[in-house]
């Protein structure tokens, strides 16, 4: 019957991730994955969270499993509001709003911002989840490459000048898929730009508390908080099943989210706000983060060790300072989707770089990921990659 049915413009064009075809090949036994972006799940931190549950359980339950605000559990936002102020982002609960994932804040900023053929400027590579969601309304994008120092400016006021550009997206701390960071000169520059231009910068950072030595730049709603929307998210800092992040957005545009959400699923999880709130009490969340950065600053060590005594030197790659990902580039005429195959057939898995292109491109890059494979698995992953990189540079 079903064959007989009519779908939705919005349905017809939304097509499968590759990172999700990808994952799928790599549930395949043995195989040492780099390609998922999941946190190191031998860190979560069960034991605390049952507690903090029964604690919830007992001490709230009527409230914890009731209906919420939209806008979200206000202990939670005061907290989020008080973290932020740590990296110099002031702003009051009024205007943070709870999301489920930041995978929902970026559905939301396409459903406020964009209308059927509308510009989203990005970076090129670029998070593949932020363009599945803007996706679903029929955006157009116009993308400028990157350097060491992540999206360069060059062009964007062209851009802005000729095009009805609704947003200006970035992942300007340890970006997925590429790991660069773009330093404060620089977000000055496109905040500037996007001013002069009347055109909303949207921030999108599980990141940034990820860092594994020095400092992180400013935050871009820390130095221009009025043309900032930024999103947070407690997924690679916690647990991502938890399903809890944040959306901050200047006030007056926050009701416009908050009305947006209202329709789409009346308000995210209470009892798992209520588990993060009581989870984080007594300095619980900080700890927690300084482990996880610990572990991840190890294994990207480990990785890039292995990278440059295994791979041949004319492949290049990133040396993030925080985060999940790596980003590696081979030279120009290798294809990374090709040799995914062959890569699966020696049990190595990675994403092929051209995913994160909305434009297409990237056809010689892929990306890494060093939180989820432990130390063991990084050291022989790197060396079947490299054993596959050497074949394929003798071939060219
Ligand atoms: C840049 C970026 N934005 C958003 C998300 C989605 O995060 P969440 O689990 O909060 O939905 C991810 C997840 O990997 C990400 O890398």
């Amino acid at each position: 019957m079903s064959e007989m049915w009519h779908y939705s413009r919005r349905a017809l064009m939304m097509k499968s991730s590759v990172i999700r075809e990808t994952l799928k090949i790599t549930q395949k036994p043995g195989i040492i994955s780099f390609g998922g972006g999941l946190p190191a799940s031998e860190l979560f931190p069960t034991k605390e969270l049952a507690e903090a549950a029964q604690k919830v359980l007992t001490e709230h339950g009527e409230k914890a499993l009731q209906y919420g605000l939209t806008e979200g559990y206000l202990p939670l936002r005061e907290m989020i509001a008080e973290r932020a102020s740590r990296q110099g982002i002031n702003v009051s609960a009024d205007e943070i709003m709870i999301t489920g994932g930041s995978q929902q804040g970026l559905d939301m900023c396409g459903r406020v911002l964009l209308d059927w053929g509308d510009v989203v400027i990005s970076a090129r590579p670029t998070y593949l989840g932020a363009i599945q969601a803007f996706n679903a309304y029929f955006p157009k994008y116009v993308t400028l490459p990157s350097d060491d120092d992540g999206m360069t400016v060059d062009g964007l006021k062209e851009i802005l000048e000729t095009n009805d550009a609704r947003m200006i997206y970035l992942v300007p701390t340890f970006q997925n898929p590429d790991g660069r960071t773009i330093p404060v000169h620089r977000r000055q520059r496109i905040l500037e730009i996007a001013k002069t231009y009347g055109v909303p910068v949207i921030e999108d950072d599980p990141y940034s508390e990820l860092f594994f030595e020095g400092t992180v730049p400013s935050p871009m709603k820390a130095l221009d908080p009025d043309i900032v929307i930024s999103l947070g998210t407690f997924s690679k800092l916690l647990a991502p099943g938890l399903r809890i992040a944040w959306l901050i957005a200047p006030p007056g545009v926050i009701d416009r989210f908050v009305r947006m959400k209202q329709g789409a699923d009346l308000h995210t999880n209470t009892f798992a706000q209520y588990l993060i709130y009581e989870f984080a009490q007594n300095g619980k969340l900080d700890a927690h983060i300084k482990k996880v950065r610990e572990l991840y600053s190890h294994r990207r060590n480990v990785m890039i060790e292995a990278m440059e005594h295994y791979f041949p030197d004319e492949v290049k790659f990133t040396r993030p300072n925080g985060g999940l990902f790596l980003w590696v580039e081979l030279p120009a005429g290798v294809n990374t989707t090709t040799l995914l195959t062959k890569a699966v057939e020696n049990s190595v898995a990675y994403i092929p770089g051209s995913a994160f292109y909305p434009e297409g491109g990237g056809d010689n890059t892929m990306r890494l990921n060093y939180s989820k494979p432990n130390e063991t698995e990084i050291e022989e992953g790197i060396k079947r990659l490299a054993k596959l990189f050497k074949e394929s540079l003798t071939k060219k």
